[in-house]
């Protein structure tokens, strides 16, 4: 069945509100060279990926799940001429056994593991330096819901804002050295390229079993990120010691 982020995301080179020059900025504070091997787990089209072993020449080995993203990813590295850097296993992360690396990532998907603090506990035995890309609050308490006094957490989200963020990562044991933040810019170029891609996809497929769905969640996600994340969602890489 066709999968709502393998359309939306079917252009993005780096799924995540940041950019290349942010991911080069990472290796620098990940301290990485070509003799470096880093784990990047759910890897996605391998855009981070790509660009370390471009600007580093160190190797990676990727984890990601959906074949959507490693077929693009295969291509990907291959037009890179990356086959020799960029190792890339079809598995669900959360059963990968992972090895000893010098540096480990996951960017925008602690939810593999459950959270931000099982992940860091996960990957803190398998790298001396990570870099975890997590959702924060900008501003807190949340704006309430027009005429209600909802929550506008979801269930599954439970971000904090950034220095109980930090906190909670520095609960698992591992030092917080430093912070890749995203600017509105990263926002607004990773959000509107979701409304892009979907407005070809449904030109290309107006019927679709799936159009209209696609359609209405597209248009849903588009009001709420205009109308209120966009003030208030953060998103940052933190480097951490081990
Ligand atoms: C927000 S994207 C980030 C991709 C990549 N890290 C990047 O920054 O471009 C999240 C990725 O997690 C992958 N994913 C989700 N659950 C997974 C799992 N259990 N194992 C491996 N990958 C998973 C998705 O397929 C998607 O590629």
């Amino acid at each position: 069945m066709t999968w709502w982020h393998a359309v939306v995301e079917s252009e993005h080179e780096i799924q995540n509100p940041t950019s290349a020059d942010k991911i080069r900025l990472l290796g620098r504070r990940l301290g990485l060279g070509p003799d470096s091997h880093v784990l990047d787990i759910a890897s996605g089209r391998s855009g981070p990926a790509t660009v370390l072993a471009q600007e580093f020449g160190c190797r990676v080995t990727c984890v990601e799940r959906a074949p959507e993203f490693l077929a693009a990813a295969r291509e990907r590295i291959e037009e890179a001429e990356l086959a020799d850097r960029i190792e890339l296993v079809e598995a669900d992360a959360a059963t990968f056994e992972l090895r000893r690396y010098d540096a480990a990532l996951c960017l925008g998907a602690t939810f593999v593991y459950g959270g931000l603090v099982p992940t860091l506990e996960r990957l803190r035995g398998a790298a001396p330096l990570l870099g975890v890309g997590e959702p924060y609050w900008r501003s807190w308490p949340l704006p309430p819901e027009p005429d209600s006094d909802a929550d506008r957490r979801t269930a599954e989200d439970d971000w904090l804002p950034l220095p109980e963020t930090v906190e909670r990562a520095e609960s698992t044991g591992v030092r917080v050295l430093s912070l890749i933040a995203s600017s509105e810019d990263d926002w607004d170029r990773y959000e509107s390229l979701h409304w892009q891609t979907l407005d070809a996809w449904l030109a290309a497929n107006p019927g679709h079993p799936r159009a209209e769905e696609f359609r209405a969640r597209g248009a849903a996600d588009r009001d709420r990120y205009l109308r209120w994340e966009r003030a208030v969602m953060g998103w940052a890489i933190l480097v951490c010691r081990s």
